[in-house]
């Protein structure tokens, strides 16, 4: 099928970007100039490398040329708490903001990321987090907001699982503080769990092990398996998940949910997620 040509750059094409940096590889403008196409809009997405010290300028600089919105990525999520005029709650909540949207001459702070993992759960593996029993491994930035998102969603029982135990402790307490309810530790389970999820980032370079100690959890224990990585398609984690027979599925859901969650921010419009999700396959994967 031949992609949707979409209406040409004139003086009325709104425009959002993503701010980041290494930005090179990001598969965003893929996945939004896709979106746009697709629902015949004159929009255009770009990309540009900032350098965390002109970000106040550059996010200014978009408000001032009329852009539509933004996106932040990496180093730019907790800076950009403190340059915004105002934040939703999903940004309040998780102290952090990946989605700008420019509304009456205001920049308004949203964050889409930590929703977009249970979406990505529900749809990718067929996991409801209501109820569940999980493992959790990583207690890095990303480890804490899924932690915090997963109690937040009535996880049952949590195990948090990190090389650096103090940091998977701290978590602990935050979440029995929080959300009493939710029973959590953070040693390996014994017995069955409904859900494995990998938020360190062993697993991104070639040769990477993988981030479970099967000495202490074996896999043919665990009903799915989620690794947030998506580059490669395939970790160490999943491959041994797979052939223990777990259902599996990498980060590219989470990349597409958030992405869909701030276009619909954006656009006012519902995200055209096939399309998102092909434009996503094609830029990572080549396929
Ligand atoms: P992010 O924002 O992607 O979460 P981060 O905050 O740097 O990045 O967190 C990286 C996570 O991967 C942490 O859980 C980290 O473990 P530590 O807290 O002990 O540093 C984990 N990680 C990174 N390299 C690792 C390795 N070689 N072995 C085990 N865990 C690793």
């Amino acid at each position: 099928m031949s992609n949707p040509v979409p209406p040409a750059i004139n003086a009325a094409t709104r425009l959002c970007a993503v701010y980041g940096r290494p930005i090179a590889h990001s598969a965003s403008p893929a996945m939004h100039n896709a979106a746009f196409a697709a629902l015949g809009l004159n929009w255009r997405y770009l990309a540009f490398e900032v350098d965390p010290k002109n970000l106040r300028a550059a996010i200014a600089g978009a408000r001032a040329m009329r852009f539509a919105g933004l996106n932040l990525t990496v180093p730019h999520k907790l800076l950009a708490v403190d340059m915004v005029d105002a934040l939703d709650e999903s940004a309040k909540n998780w102290g952090a903001v990946n989605t700008i949207k420019f509304q009456g001459g205001e920049a308004i702070g949203f964050n889409t990321d930590a929703a977009a993992v249970v979406t990505a759960l529900r749809d990718d593996l067929g996991v409801e987090i209501r109820g569940a029993r999980v493992l959790l491994l990583g207690a890095g930035g990303a480890g804490r907001t899924t932690a915090l998102k997963l109690a937040s969603e009535h996880v049952a029982e949590l195990f948090l699982v990190n090389r650096t135990q103090s940091k998977a402790e701290e978590i602990a307490a935050e979440i029995q503080k929080q959300f009493p309810a939710v029973q959590v530790s953070t040693a390996y389970p014994k017995g069955e769990v409904d859900l494995v999820l990998n938020a360190t980032s062993l697993g991104l370079k070639h040769g990477d092990p993988s981030p479970l100690d099967e000495n202490q959890f074996s896999l043919k224990q665990a009903g799915a398996v989620y690794d947030m990585i998506y580059r490669p398609a395939e970790t160490s984690l999943l491959k041994a998940a797979k052939t223990s027979g777990c259902r599996t599925a990498n980060g590219l859901g989470m990349l597409l949910h958030q992405g869909a969650k701030a276009f619909e921010i954006w656009t006012g419009q519902p995200a055209p997620l096939a399309v998102m999700r092909r434009a996503l396959e094609e830029n990572v994967y080549g396929k």
